[in-house]
């Protein structure tokens, strides 16, 4: 965990990122840690490899870290019981989960604006997508190359997430091997973003993941 933690003071570093963001980031992840050290290192891992994500594949890094280190914010608002559920939710669980993006949403959108509606999509790339309704407006007035750049990286982080979600709780769940198994589920769970997924294995993105090696990510 320490080393998690050092990875993100060299992120932020390398990324410049100004003390009053790098201390606001912190005070939300210092929520989620309270709450869930599991979902904490989660949090921590999708923002350091959307932001390796983001730097290999040329777009704004920062812009794909700070997201990446909240979208779940809105999970710690949620019965703590519902973040250790082993096995498969039941319907009415699972309902409750899907507020977290929501509570992300009202959580960061004063302060974190872009990352409140990127968190806001992070479960809209996916087999069965949610929020299904969206606010009429975004909550800043974001130019249209912006809100693009939103959609674009909400599905990023939404293929990363679901990478980490794979090789950690839900390989530990169903027994599968990994990576090796990962194409199979991509192609059932997420076809839509397995070329993307792809990708960011080719790159060391995925890998980088899997090993929980975050060393040399920019
Ligand atoms: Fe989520
Ligand atoms: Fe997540």
């Amino acid at each position: 965990m320490e080393q998690l933690d050092q990875e993100l003071e060299r992120a932020f570093d390398k990324l410049k990122v100004e003390n009053k963001h790098r201390l606001s980031i912190l005070r939300n992840l210092d929520i989620i840690r309270n709450v869930d050290e599991t979902t904490y290192e989660h949090c921590v891992v999708v923002g350091l490899a959307s932001a390796k994500a983001g730097s290999v594949l040329l777009l704004d890094a920062k812009g794909l870290l700070f997201p990446g280190l909240m979208h779940d914010r809105g999970k710690a608002e949620l019965e703590p019981y519902l973040l250790r559920i082993k096995g498969k939710p039941t319907a009415e669980e699972m309902e409750m989960i899907k507020k977290h993006v929501q509570y992300t949403y009202d959580l960061l959108k004063e302060v974190h604006p872009f990352s409140a509606e990127v968190g806001l999509r992070h479960h809209m790339f996916q087999k069965h997508p949610y929020p299904t309704v969206l606010p009429e407006k975004m909550c800043a007035p974001f130019t249209p190359a912006t809100q693009a750049k939103i959609y674009a990286y909400a599905r990023i982080i939404s293929a990363v997430d679901y990478c980490h979600a794979f090789i950690t709780r839900d390989n530990a769940r169903n027994g599968l091997h990994g990576m090796q198994e990962l194409n199979a589920a991509l192609v059932r769970d997420k076809p839509g973003s397995a070329q993307l997924v792809q990708r960011l294995l080719t790159l060391g993105v995925v890998g980088a993941i899997g090993t929980a090696q975050m060393y040399n990510l920019f």
